[in-house]
C-alpha cells in the first residue's frame, strides 16, 4: 500500500513536473519568439541604416573592423534617446572633429593612426569629450587594421545631421546670479591674450590664419582640460568652447582668404564676449 501511495504521489509528482516544465518551455520558446520578433526588426532597420552609411564608404572592409573594434564604445551617429548611455562621442562627431584640421586623407589617417595607438590629453582634438568621458583607453589594435578603419572613417558618409548640432546640444551662456562667474587668474591670462593676439592679427596669407587658428584651439582647449572647475563653471566654459570651436575649424581649414577674415573677425567678437560672462 505504502508502496503503492509513494508510486502514486511520484506519478502525480512528475506529471506535475513535467507540466511545469512544459509551460516554462512554452512561455521561454513565446518569449524568445517575439524578442527574436523585435531583434530581428531591430537589426533589420540598423542593417537598412548602416547599409546606407557603407554604401557610401569606399573601403567596406575597414567599415567592418570599424564597427567590431569601434562601435563598441563610439556609436556611429549621435542618438540623442540613447544619450546617458553614451560611453564616447559618435563615430560621426570625430569625424567632424578631425576633418578640418586634417583636411588630406593621408594626414587624416596617420592623425587617426597616432591618437588610436596614443590617446593622450595632449594630443586631443575633442577636449570636451575628454572631460565627459576621460580620456580613450589605449588599445592594442594593429597598425594595418586601425589604418583601414581610419580610411573607411574619412570616407564614410554619416548623413547630414547639422554641424551646428555640436553648438546648439550645449546652450548659451549663463550668467551666475547676474554675476559674472569667477576663473582663475591662468584662464583669464589666456584668455586675455588669445583676445589680444586676434586684434592684432593682420597678414595676407592663408597660412597665418589656419596657424592662428590652431593656436588658438591649442591654448582654448586646455581651459577646457582644467578639472579644478566645478561642474557649473565647466559648463559655461564648455558653451564657450562649443560656441567658438565651428569657427575655429573653419579658420584652420580655410583655403579661401575672405573666409578666413571672416572666421577670423567672429572669434574675435566671441572673446570680447567671453568678458562679458566670466572675470
Ligand atoms: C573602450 C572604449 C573605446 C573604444 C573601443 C574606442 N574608443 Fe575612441 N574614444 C573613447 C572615448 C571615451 C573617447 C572620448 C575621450 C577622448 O577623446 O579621449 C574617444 C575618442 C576618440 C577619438 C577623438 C580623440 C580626441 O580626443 O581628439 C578618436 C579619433 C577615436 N576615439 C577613435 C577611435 C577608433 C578609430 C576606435 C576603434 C579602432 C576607437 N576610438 C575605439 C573610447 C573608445
Amino acid at each position: 500500500m505504502e508502496y503503492k501511495n509513494n508510486f502514486s504521489k511520484g506519478t502525480t509528482m512528475k506529471i506535475y513536473s513535467i507540466l511545469f516544465i512544459s509551460l516554462i518551455s512554452i512561455t521561454t520558446f513565446i518569449t524568445c519568439t517575439s524578442n527574436n520578433n523585435n531583434e530581428s526588426k531591430n537589426t533589420t532597420t540598423t542593417k537598412a541604416a548602416e547599409q546606407k552609411i557603407v554604401s557610401a564608404s569606399v573601403s567596406t572592409k575597414g567599415y567592418n573592423l570599424m564597427k567590431q573594434k569601434c562601435f563598441i564604445c563610439h556609436f556611429p551617429k549621435p542618438e540623442p534617446s540613447k544619450r546617458n548611455k553614451m560611453i564616447a562621442p559618435p563615430m560621426m562627431r570625430v569625424q567632424q572633429h578631425y576633418k578640418p584640421s586634417f583636411p588630406a586623407k593621408k594626414d587624416f589617417v596617420n592623425a587617426i593612426l597616432n591618437w588610436v595607438k596614443n590617446p593622450t590629453e595632449k594630443e586631443t582634438l575633442m577636449p570636451g569629450a575628454v572631460r565627459k568621458f576621460k580620456v580613450m583607453p589605449h588599445l592594442g589594435y594593429k597598425d594595418d587594421e586601425i589604418k583601414l578603419i581610419a580610411e573607411a572613417l574619412f570616407e564614410t558618409d554619416f548623413g547630414n545631421t547639422s554641424k551646428m548640432g555640436m553648438m546648439t546640444e550645449h546652450g548659451t551662456l549663463k550668467l551666475n546670479n547676474n554675476k559674472k562667474w569667477k576663473l582663475h587668474k591662468n584662464t583669464i591670462s589666456v584668455i586675455s591674450s588669445l583676445t589680444d593676439k586676434l586684434q592684432n592679427f593682420k597678414s595676407n596669407s592663408i597660412k597665418d590664419y589656419n596657424k592662428l587658428g590652431k593656436e588658438v584651439f591649442d591654448n582654448a582647449k586646455t581651459i577646457l582640460l582644467d578639472k579644478s572647475y566645478p561642474e557649473t563653471i565647466f559648463q559655461q566654459l564648455h558653451i564657450f568652447f562649443s560656441s567658438i570651436e565651428e569657427n575655429i575649424h573653419l579658420l584652420i581649414s580655410a583655403k579661401d582668404i575672405n573666409e578666413a577674415r571672416k572666421q577670423h573677425l567672429i572669434l574675435t567678437h566671441k572673446f570680447i564676449n567671453f568678458q562679458n560672462y566670466f572675470e
